[in-house]
């Protein structure tokens, strides 16, 4: 029955990844798009357009309501924060009337709050939604990122060519490392490339990139998680092994807390994106947000699984009648058996709790000392448990149970 348990071969197979000191562990954050889009009438909905005072509020939100101190950093502009044109040399404007203080105001303001400031900007000659993309200003743009003390820059691809972003992604790299500033820098390359029929040269995108957008843009509902859920499950032999510290496939955004999940499904994509060693980039309104989602979003014992600092991503290793199950190596490893953070989700939508039965050995939890099982959302303590013993989880319609099976040592018997 359990066919698809895995081996870790070649952990450390040689990999001349990017290395800027840079998102060790997956990026985690808040970031405009995937719930404020390109709202820029703030005539009319202050409180919503794309400002500066949007990622303000958002930055003071992060630190009062427990978000920094469980590790979210980054507040991230996305698209439609500039000017419809340059300066008469060529820089980069910001909206006067969104943003009438300045980038650099808001990035010292951010930092000012002990966090970290990320910016868009697009590959070709527009960003997606129009504004003025850095093709032929790459230079001056990077120089530019760096004199507003950017800590993350988002690069997106579009009105650009799929077959120049080889080189095109490469060379603004290059120009972000002479800067001198370290900025993460998050890549659109291969999903272009994918859509464009390219095979990606993940080995490239590993040198130039921390992490990289390999599928859709997330929408607010419960089929689009499915889709990046199934595209990541059908594809891991090619994308899983791509991660790792400094670099990092990249699912898109959290859209927990907004109106398309319900409270089992935020849970849900919580548990599959830590799996997934994703970033953790938050897209949702944290004034509003209900308290149920928020504490899904602060479950510090999830985040350590994504955060773990193997960054080994995780696997679907079982799928049958909507059944999945999926598991990521983590710490602590003892005489090479690896602890593992387990999902078991629920795919179907006939109303009832569904029973999944399953020995830890089927599970390749092999070590014969045991592991310490305890599940991460009800805080349940299993105590310790044999590759032999048969658990049994009950998981609810589009929900997901998510156990920690922390490998034992001889020395402890
Ligand atoms: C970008 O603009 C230049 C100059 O107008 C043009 O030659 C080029 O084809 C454009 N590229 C794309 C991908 O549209
Ligand atoms: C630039 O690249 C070098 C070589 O990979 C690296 O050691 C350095 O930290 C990078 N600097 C910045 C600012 O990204
Ligand atoms: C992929 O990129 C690397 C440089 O990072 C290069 O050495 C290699 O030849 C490329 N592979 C292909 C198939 O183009």
């Amino acid at each position: 029955m359990y066919r698809y348990i895995f081996l870790i071969g070649a952990l450390n197979a040689i990999c001349h990844c990017l290395e800027n000191g840079l998102a060790r562990t997956p990026p985690m954050g808040w970031l405009s798009w995937e719930r404020f889009r390109c709202n820029t009438d703030c005539a009319n909905d202050p409180d919503n357009c794309i400002s500066e005072r949007l990622f303000q509020v958002m930055a003071d939100l992060l630190v009062t309501e427990g978000y920094a101190s469980v590790g979210y950093e980054y507040v991230n502009i996305d698209d439609c924060w500039l000017e419809r044109r340059r300066d008469i040399d060529g820089k980069l404007l910001a909206d006067h009337k969104r943003f009438p203080s300045g980038i650099k105001a808001l990035s010292d303001y951010i930092h000012s709050r002990g966090l970290k400031f990320g910016i868009y900007e697009d590959y070709g000659n527009f960003t997606c939604a129009g504004y003025p993309g850095i093709i032929g200003y790459e230079e001056t743009d990077a120089l530019q990122f760096a004199e507003w003390d950017v800590d993350y820059v988002k690069l997106d691809g579009c009105y650009a060519l799929p077959y120049d972003m080889d080189r095109g992604y490469t060379q603004f790299g290059r120009f972000l490392n002479r800067t001198g500033k370290a900025m993460v820098y998050s890549c659109s390359w291969p999903v272009y490339q994918i859509y464009a029929g390219i095979q990606p040269n993940f080995s490239a995108i590993q040198t130039h990139c921390n992490l990289w957008r390999n599928f859709d843009d997330i929408q607010d509902s419960w089929a689009s998680v499915e889709n990046i859920i199934d595209y990541y499950g059908n594809n891991q032999d090619l994308i899983a092994p791509n991660a790792g510290p400094g670099h990092w496939n990249d699912p898109d955004m959290l859209i927990i807390g907004n109106f398309g999940l319900s409270y089992e499904q935020a849970k849900t994509q919580f548990a599959i994106w830590s799996i997934l060693a994703a970033p953790l980039l938050m897209s949702v309104d944290l004034r509003t947000i209900r308290p149920e989602f928020k504490e899904i979003l602060l479950n510090r014992k999830i985040i350590s699984v994504d955060q773990d600092p193997l960054g080994i991503q995780g696997r679907r290793i079982y799928k049958h009648k909507g059944i999945e199950i999926w598991s990521k190596p983590i710490s602590p490893v003892y005489q090479n058996f690896y602890s593992y953070a387990l999902a078991f989700i629920n795919r179907r939508t006939d109303g009832t709790p569904s029973d999944i039965s399953v020995t830890l050995r089927e599970l390749g939890l092999i070590n014969n000392y045991g592991y310490r099982v305890e599940d991460l959302y009800e805080n349940i303590n299993y105590g310790i448990l044999f590759p032999k013993t048969k658990i049994k989880v009950k998981v609810n319609p589009s929900g997901v149970v998510m156990l920690k099976g922390e490998t034992q040592n001889i020395n402890q018997f």
